[in-house]
């Protein structure tokens, strides 16, 4: 099937996209730029990718009802989820049934959206080398994991969240207990259930991109973007460079990794396989079955940015993963809670040399909240980085 007719004409396939966030908006953007009609759908009204489709809906994807009704009015060719927290169940049933195409897979969508489906799968089924960990449903059962082998220090991480909410760190017995609050209240839904992770005392973390996408021969083959190296505070991405330099060895296992984790999650599209790294050693710690935050910088470095290598191999069509030039970039943060921002300065964070900014157009601001990213490019990686956090830093977002 061509998925390449023309929008709003009875020649087009539409392309759903469960999310619509910045990553999304930057797939959306990828989408329409290829012809695709697209329905961008999300929580709230004017999320950054409903503002760049040819629809927007806004329902809770958490819920099988809505979720379910949405897609069957629609009938998109692909269902493209972006974000986790999804009725993966709902994508299940209407592949099964084969009414949808779910990206890569609705079995990738579902174990990925929960820390034990996936870790249960990397570790116990692909024998890929991982943290040390256990799942506990009460206070009790952690404080017995951590004294039966995990030991100190180590991670606690609600079951179902992101960005590193409801994570955090045990130094010793005395925070253990609140580790455990923390985790239960952070989590996405209100569930007993926590993974604790022995702590990798890494040398550097990275995402590795990974492309599943057809081949001239219609199979499906796999291919790696560079490394890409990232800081993160509190859980969250603040900073990504690519490449991010690694012996030959360390390289080449965690492309086998990548490789394994992505072949048995199948389907076609983009993968964000996170890794730890120490000397030669590398561990698995997630996957996103789709672009990732700290991937943002492959829209200076790569000829073909994460976004157009994930719209390009769900549609068929062949991808080029190459670097263009070493590049960084840095989160800009809200830094006010309001729902009418302006972005100062950006003409100044432009004169910074060869960086570029992202505004995601989000219609409201939290302290917290990523707004946008600066990007820069330069032949030397750290000259990239510090402009890129120096084109972050310039740009100022002030309540109106
Ligand atoms: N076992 C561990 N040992 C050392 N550091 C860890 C461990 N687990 C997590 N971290 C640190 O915390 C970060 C966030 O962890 P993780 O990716 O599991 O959380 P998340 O909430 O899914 O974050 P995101 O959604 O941003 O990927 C990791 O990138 C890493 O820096
Ligand atoms: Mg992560």
């Amino acid at each position: 099937m061509s998925l390449l007719g023309t929008p709003l004409t009875s020649s087009s396939d539409k392309v759903m996209l469960l999310g619509s966030g910045e990553l999304g908006k930057e797939v959306l953007i990828a989408l329409q730029r290829l012809g695709v009609e697209t329905i961008a759908v999300d929580r709230y009204d004017n999320a950054p990718g409903q503002q760049v489709a040819h629809q927007a809906r806004t329902i809770t994807m958490s819920d099988p009802e809505q979720l379910r009704a949405l897609i069957t009015q629609e009938k998109p060719a692909l269902v493209v989820p972006e974000i986790e927290a999804i009725a993966t169940s709902v994508l299940e049933e209407l592949e099964e049934q084969g009414k949808v195409r779910v990206i890569p897979t609705a079995r990738a969508a579902r174990l990925t959206m929960d820390r034990e489906g996936i870790r249960r799968l990397a570790a116990e089924t692909l024998g890929v080398p991982t943290s040390p960990y256990q799942f506990c449903d009460s206070l009790e059962s952690l404080q017995a994991a951590i004294d039966g082998g995990i030991g100190y220090p180590c991670v606690v991480k609600p079951l179902m969240s992101s960005s590193g909410k409801g994570q955090s760190k045990i130094n010793g017995p005395d925070d253990v207990a609140r580790a455990w609050q923390y985790a239960l209240a952070g989590g996405r839904v209100s569930q007993c259930r926590v993974i604790v992770e022995g702590f990798i005392d890494f040398d550097y973390e990275i995402t590795l991109l990974t492309v599943r996408s057809l081949g001239a021969d219609g199979q499906v083959q796999t291919s790696f973007c560079d490394p890409i190296g990232h800081k993160q505070v509190d859980g969250d991405y603040v900073e990504s460079w690519q490449p991010q330099p690694m012996s030959a060895k360390a390289l080449e296992a965690a492309q086998d990794i990548a490789r394994a984790v992505t072949s048995d999650l199948s389907g076609q599209g983009l993968f964000g396989v996170e890794l730890f790294v120490k000397g030669d050693q590398v561990w698995f710690s997630e996957v996103s079955p789709r672009p990732h935050d700290t991937g943002m910088v492959t829209m200076i470095t790569q000829w073909q940015s994460e976004f157009e290598l994930h719209a390009r191999a769900i549609l068929g069509l062949p991808v080029n993963t190459a670097l263009r030039v070493p590049g960084a970039s840095a989160v800009i943060y809200g830094g006010v809670d309001s729902t009418e921002v302006e972005f100062l300065n950006v003409d100044q964070a432009l004169r910074v040399p060869q960086t570029d900014i992202r505004l995601f157009g989000k219609p409201e601001s939290f302290e917290k909240r990523r707004m946008g990213v600066a990007l820069a490019a330069d032949a030397d990686l750290d000259t990239a980085r510090t402009n890129a956090l120096k084109a972050a830093g310039l740009v100022t977002v002030k309540a109106r």
